[in-house]
């Protein structure tokens, strides 16, 4: 039997990471719905240094519904940062992964290992959910696709919603193990690298915008100089945010043509959308499709 929490207040808070803001808007989402149902989350932002977030950071209840961007596979290394820093004892997880391909293999398996985290730290996961967001790494979705990812939104909040309300909960099982665990390690370790590789070019101008958004505290600014150091996590804030677009990388997975779902709602706004099997064509996009809908 699940456990669930005891007492007059049953609403679920949230708890969020959010590299480049996709997962972020799911969680504000989130909120304004539950807040429709009369609900009061408690919201907190893992990682969070604007000081305008808007987020709340108060006392959180023992239901929580926690959201994540998936990096290869796995949750970010500030989940399990924050879930090893407490007593998860006597509180109920929703855990929702926000990824750019959905549950499709090898995907499948990116809340599992974070599960297994929570219940070691006395936690118990009763639901989970997937949601897809636009990609912010490698492979660009396009405009219409991602206009199409924010539009259906809300429905899918929704969706999530009346399965918590109607206590309709999902578990999963593991369908990647030892396979999954080690692409998620070299992910790490590659991650790592990759930032170390970051360079600040000759745009810059020393604002030190990068080293106050970044979760990780990765990034030093000394007289003149950006310093990348050791624990990147590559969720890509520092590179999106950057005003002067000055960051640049060796490697090809930052997307030129950058990151920023305002700026994606300003370009397509009053664009017809084309359908799904037309924006999103091919194996790699199949689940993306399904989610989409006909
Ligand atoms: C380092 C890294 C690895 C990623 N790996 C995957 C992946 O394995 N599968 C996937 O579907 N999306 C992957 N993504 C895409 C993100 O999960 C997706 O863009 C997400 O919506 C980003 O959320 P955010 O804007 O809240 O950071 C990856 C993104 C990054 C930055
Ligand atoms: S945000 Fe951009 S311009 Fe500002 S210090 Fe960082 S790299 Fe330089
Ligand atoms: S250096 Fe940039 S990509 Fe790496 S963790 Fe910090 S903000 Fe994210």
């Amino acid at each position: 039997m699940p456990m669930r929490a005891e007492g007059p207040d049953q609403s679920w808070d949230i708890v969020f990471f959010s590299g480049t803001g996709g997962t972020r808007r799911a969680a504000e989402e989130l909120r304004k719905q539950m807040e429709t149902y009369g609900g009061r989350p408690v919201v907190t932002e893992l990682g969070a240094r604007r000081p305008d977030t808007g987020q709340s950071h108060g006392a959180m209840g023992k239901q929580i519904i926690l959201m994540f961007p998936v990096y290869a596979f796995d949750a970010p290394p500030l989940l399990y940062d924050w879930i090893s820093s407490r007593s998860l004892s006597g509180v109920c997880f929703t855990v929702v992964s926000v990824s750019g391909g959905g549950e499709m293999w090898p995907n499948t398996g990116c809340r599992a290992r974070l599960i297994t985290a929570i219940e070691q730290q006395g936690g118990s996961v009763i639901h989970e959910a997937m949601l897809i967001m636009p990609v912010n790494f490698l492979i660009p979705g396009g405009d219409h696709l991602n206009m199409a990812l924010l539009q259906i939104l809300p429905d899918k909040i929704r969706a999530l919603v009346k399965d918590l309300k109607e206590e309709k909960y999902i578990r999963k099982k593991d369908r990647l193990g030892l396979f999954q665990r080690a692409v998620a390690a070299a992910e790490k370790a590659g991650a790592r690298r990759a930032g170390r590789q970051f360079t600040a070019g000759e745009n810059c101008s020393f604002c030190g915008l990068c080293a106050a958004l970044c979760p990780r505290g990765n990034i030093e600014i000394s007289g003149n100089r950006v310093v990348f150091q050791n624990s990147c996590m590559l969720c890509m804030r520092c590179v999106y945010n950057c005003p002067e677009h000055a960051i640049q990388s060796k490697s090809s997975f930052v997307l030129k043509e950058g990151f920023d779902l305002d700026d994606l709602e300003r370009r397509m706004s009053g664009v017809q959308l084309i359908p799904p099997e037309q924006c999103a064509r091919g194996l790699l996009w199949k689940e993306v499709r399904n989610y989409l809908g006909p």
